[in-house]
């Protein structure tokens, strides 16, 4: 008999969580204005919100944590971090900063200039954040093929070349960098072929552009080349790793995803200007160089992340759960972006909730009730994430529309992909029942989704 397969880990320490009735939810659901992030964690059984900050430490981790060195500069943990960090990426000048967006602030703070134009494939929310509320564009780049939820091919996060050219044709001067995000998070965690992503370099180095990388998944994206691209399949994970990094400038780093830390980032960077550059920012902003916004025990535990998340077991055992739902949702017939991404399974609302109008938010009121279901926080990826035009003042409903499930890394079963599977099912069972979505009562002029209150219609 074939062995089945098993997680590359085993629990230590566990933490309960609770079930709450649908009345309950009923009631917090409407404290919290439909919008989930407003949820007391408590009042959520299975929580799908992020994979961000959320993994479960390993025991290594937290023994390095008790070897951090606090002293304010020069400390050993620094050290320690920036060697790893200089062996993992192949990069030389690191800033630790508290967080991905804090990375995005530090460094964008100094290269972005009212009017530029930033390419990328599909900028996260809090990239496109740091570049719009600085008066500059973020256009995105990401290939066609991206828009096509249910189209399978393997590397569905990649850059299109063509609408790359043309934005680095027309903008002679004013494209300070391209953002590269591996993997590409907003339209589904898909990956970006080596190929791509060198092809992207050359093209952009032709242009005299430096290309930066949005890191916080590299190293599923490094999975995904091992196991999807050829001539990939005999190279190591930490290989693959420094293959990826070969050709960019710069790196900003949201550590609590890949590095599986609960608060961390970082800058990391071959350019010795922009280093100085950015230094002279991550002081007022971020805290002194060597420590940017980290107590010395975190920066030892996120390099034992970094570590050990470059290792092909602990990565396939991740990809695997992510996989194991999405099969769940193929036996039950409900679509989503295929092929599953790395980090998370993205519902496509607007195929699941074909009753309500795009102005009534599909993905925001399939959250809604998924939660009111089975206390199951997933989050909207669609028109409510993606802000009005910051120029009409329109919504943008020309993205997709998704509900995403982000599943944290080493923290939930298969058990709970079960339940997971299940309540989604039964949304979807009466999905023609479901004809009125959410109106906006209150926004904030951006990255409105963290504090949006809504109504119910209907
Ligand atoms: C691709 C990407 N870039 C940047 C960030 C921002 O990182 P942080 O949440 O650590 O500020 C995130 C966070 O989810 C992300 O997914």
């Amino acid at each position: 008999m074939k062995i089945p397969f098993a997680e590359s880990w085993k629990i230590k320490m566990i933490e309960p969580i609770k079930k709450s009735t649908r009345e309950q939810r009923e009631q917090w659901l409407k404290e919290a204005h439909y919008n989930v992030f407003q949820l007391k964690a408590e009042q959520v059984y299975i929580d799908l919100l992020t994979d961000s900050g959320t993994g479960a430490m390993s025991d290594r981790q937290w023994a390095e944590l008790m070897l951090g060195d606090e002293s304010y500069a020069g400390a050993t943990s620094f050290y320690k971090f920036e060697a790893t960090v200089q062996k993992i990426l192949g990069l030389k000048y690191i800033i630790p900063t508290h967080q991905g967006r804090a990375a995005e602030n530090v460094l964008f703070s100094y290269l972005v200039k009212a009017g530029n134009v930033i390419p990328g494939n599909a900028h996260f929310d809090t990239t496109k954040g740091h570049i719009e509320s600085r008066k500059a564009h973020a256009i995105d780049v990401t290939t066609d093929d991206a828009k096509d939820t249910q189209k399978e091919v393997p590397f569905k996060g990649n850059v299109s070349l063509e609408k790359l050219e043309k934005v680095l044709k027309e903008n002679p001067n004013n494209v300070p960098f391209m953002v590269l995000t591996v993997t590409n998070n907003t339209v589904g965690g898909q990956p970006v072929s080596m190929k791509n992503i060198k092809e992207t370099c050359t093209l952009c180095h032709k242009y005299n552009v430096p290309v930066i990388m949005d890191s916080a998944r590299f190293a599923e994206n490094a999975y995904f080349i091992k196991v999807r691209e050829e001539g990939y399949a005999n190279k190591s994970i930490k290989e693959i790793v420094r293959e990826m990094y070969a050709d960019v400038d710069a790196a900003t780093m949201s550590a609590k995803k890949d590095g599986i830390v609960n608060m961390g980032g970082f800058i990391a960077t071959n350019r010795e200007d922009w280093f100085e550059g950015a230094k002279l920012f991550c002081i007022p902003i971020e805290g002194y160089v060597t420590y940017g916004g980290m107590s010395g025990r975190d920066l030892n535990a996120l390099a034992q992340g970094l570590n050990e998340n470059t290792e092909f077991d602990m990565l396939e055992t991740r990809i695997h759960q992510v996989k194991y739902l999405a099969e769940k949702l193929d036996e039950y017939g409900i679509p989503y972006q295929r092929p599953a991404g790395g980090h998370a399974i993205f519902v496509d609302a607007d195929k699941v909730l074909t009753h309500v109008p795009k102005e009534e938010f599909p993905a925001q009121t399939l959250t809604c009730e998924l939660y009111l279901e089975a206390g199951i926080r997933g989050v909207e990826v669609g028109f409510m994430l993606a802000d009005r035009d910051p120029e009409t003042k329109e919504n943008r409903f020309n993205g997709l529309d998704l509900l995403r499930l982000a599943i944290p890394r080493r923290v939930y079963t298969d058990n709970h992909m079960d339940v997971i599977a299940a309540a989604l099912k039964n949304v979807y069972d009466r999905r023609e029942q479901i004809t009125r979505g959410v109106a906006i009562e209150w926004e904030a002029p951006l990255m409105r989704h963290f504090t949006v209150k809504l109504k119910r219609l209907g």
